[in-house]
């Protein structure tokens, strides 16, 4: 089997580039899946989308891989060019591992998703988005309060001067968003509490790996407990040293299982595929919010969401390999590839047929709609 691992390539980009570290990060995970996935007869590939040249679609369109493991977070170190990459992956008509276009935009739109998940009852800190300074008249939300770049993750854009108790601490806040980031600012209620993320495996089923908690060390007891673009990325911070992950121990089955059924309902909405991670935060009353939906999340070996197949007994090679299958099932309804030199378009079955390719056949498009399941 062939398998190209697409990634982005674009942290010399920019040398102040606010993303540098999170941008960095998906070469090493890109070899990582190599190495793990390379045995037998399976040639794992990494493939490097540079900046935004377009000339890795040719290379796909030519080497026609049985799977492209689509890592790709950003496109020349811009987050919104995220989405274009399955887009174009369903226009060479390649199954590919995790979310199709519309998921990754959404969780991108971190304003979009959350009114999404409002109308299907999840719950989801109350929020306004700001696109100029001027609307910030119209927020009438009650702090403290979180304001984060609108089209972000990875905590970029995320300090301790994020959470803010005044009007004048928020006005400051929207406008450095405003500034650094040309995008609008989200302003999000500030959910005191434990932070739980939720990573999920699979579509039919779906399950939860065990659950992950951030905890917050002695530095954070006079500072709101977030997790800062340092906690996340920057190894020798402060920050990065107080806030250790581990595996989350809930005395409460009750609220485990409220937090599963409120990721799954999150990942659900936005209809999510494959993998991912659903940030949470739970507020002293036991209500979990979803704060994050993490299509494509980070799968370094030693990120949240590799450690917790660990603990659920899955080695990093069994990850690697259950990724590969559960992109191809979805793709073809079983997880072997389709054998090469039918001469048939090598469309995807189901889940990753492409709007265009089914262009002008009605059923076509009708049968592509629900094979991701919920
Ligand atoms: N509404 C909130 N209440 C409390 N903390 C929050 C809230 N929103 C974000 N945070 C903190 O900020 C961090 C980053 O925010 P998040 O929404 O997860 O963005 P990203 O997509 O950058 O990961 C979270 O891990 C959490 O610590
Ligand atoms: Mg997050």
């Amino acid at each position: 089997m062939h398998i190209a691992i697409l990634y982005n390539r674009d942290h010399e980009l920019l040398e102040d580039d606010p993303g540098r570290e999170a941008r960095e990060d998906v070469t090493r995970v890109a070899s990582a899946l190599s190495e793990a996935l390379s045995r037998g007869d399976t040639h794992a590939e990494p493939l490097p989308v540079e900046g935004s040249r377009l000339d890795f679609v040719d290379v796909l369109a030519r080497m026609r891989p049985d799977l492209v493991i689509n890592l790709c977070e950003s496109v020349a170190a811009d987050s919104r060019g995220e989405m274009v990459i399955p887009c174009l992956l369903d226009m060479l008509g390649l199954p590919y591992t995790g979310s199709p276009a519309l998921s990754l935009g959404l969780a991108l739109h971190k304003d979009k998703a959350k009114e999404l998940l409002r109308a299907r009852g999840v719950s989801t800190p109350g929020f306004a988005r700001v696109e100029r300074l001027e609307d910030l008249e119209a927020v009438d939300l009650p702090f403290p309060l979180i304001v984060k770049p609108a089209r972000e993750d990875a905590s970029v854009g995320i300090t301790a001067d994020s959470v803010v108790h005044d009007r004048a601490a928020l006005r400051r806040t929207v406008e450095a968003v405003l500034r650094t980031f040309h995008q609008p600012a989200l302003i999000e209620q500030y959910i005191a509490g434990r932070e739980i993320y939720v990573p999920l495996l699979g579509n039919q089923p779906r399950r939860a790996l065990p659950l992950t908690e951030i905890h917050f060390g002695k530095l954070f007891e006079d500072r709101p407990n977030i997790v800062t673009y340092a906690a996340k990325w920057e190894a020798d911070s402060a920050d990065y040293q107080n806030t250790p992950s581990g595996l989350c121990l809930l005395e409460d089955p009750a609220l485990e299982a409220r937090l599963v059924q409120t990721a799954l309902d999150a990942f659900a909405a936005l209809e999510c595929q494959d993998y991912g991670r659903v940030d949470m935060r739970v507020s002293p009353q036991g209500v979990p919010y979803v704060i994050d939906i993490n299509p494509n999340c980070d799968l370094h070996p030693e990120a949240g969401f590799a450690k917790a197949a660990r603990a659920a007994g899955i080695d990093y090679p069994s990850l690697a390999t259950r990724l590969v299958e559960i992109a191809l099932e979805r793709a073809h309804g079983h997880s072997t590839p389709r054998s090469k030199g039918s001469g048939a378009a090598r469309l995807p079955d189901s889940a990753n047929r492409n709007v265009l390719a089914g262009r002008g056949n009605g059923r076509d498009r009708a049968r592509r709609s629900r094979a991701s399941a919920e």
